[in-house]
């Protein structure tokens, strides 16, 4: 990405220490989706290249990005979730955060056999959820084409975790 997206991203997030834990340096999203100008350039970035047939968005703050780049890339939206908030039949996954643990799910009728899934979220730290994710996408008879997030946390090795998936990050911190 060019060198004025990654300013214009990385002006707009904030860092808010102990939150939501002592030790943790939060990632405040929300300066930057107030900004209609930075927001619409990230969405612009985020959008593949290439054909995808669904956009899967990570619960909460991926949901927020994955949406309308799933609109912009023409493709349907898939909601990955935290555990017990999908009301249909769900394969299901755990992972470990950077702090805590936690289980996503998904539909398992989300996808058409060899459907091709963009995965996207705000940011990979340790990459234990977008690996669940990945392992979601694959258990539930799709393609995963990709995982993008707007900003990558290389100190935390998230992009070890992902195997031979190719992750897009608009920014590396
Ligand atoms: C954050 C972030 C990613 C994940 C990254 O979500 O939005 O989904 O953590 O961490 P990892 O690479 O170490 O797995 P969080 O679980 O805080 O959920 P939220 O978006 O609902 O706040």
């Amino acid at each position: 990405p060019p060198d004025d997206l990654t300013g214009t991203i990385l002006g707009r997030i904030r860092d808010v220490p102990d939150y939501p834990s002592p030790g943790v340096m939060f990632k405040d999203i929300t300066p930057l989706l107030g900004d209609h100008a930075a927001f619409s350039a990230v969405i612009d970035a985020l959008v593949p290249g290439t054909r995808v047939d669904k956009v899967v968005g990570i619960e909460a703050r991926g949901f927020i990005l994955a949406a309308p780049v799933a609109y912009h890339a023409g493709a349907g939206f898939v909601p990955v979730r935290k555990k017990g908030k999908l009301p249909a039949e769900a394969l299901e996954a755990s992972y470990d955060l950077e702090y805590g643990s936690a289980v996503i799910e998904v539909h398992r009728d989300a996808f058409a056999p060899g459907d091709r899934v963009l995965i996207v979220d705000d940011v990979l730290a340790t990459g234990g959820t977008a690996r669940a994710a990945v392992e979601l996408v694959g258990r539930a008879g799709a393609e995963v084409v990709g995982v993008s997030v707007l900003m990558e946390l290389a100190f935390l090795n998230g992009r070890d975790r992902l195997g031979g998936v190719d992750l897009r990050a608009l920014v590396v911190v």
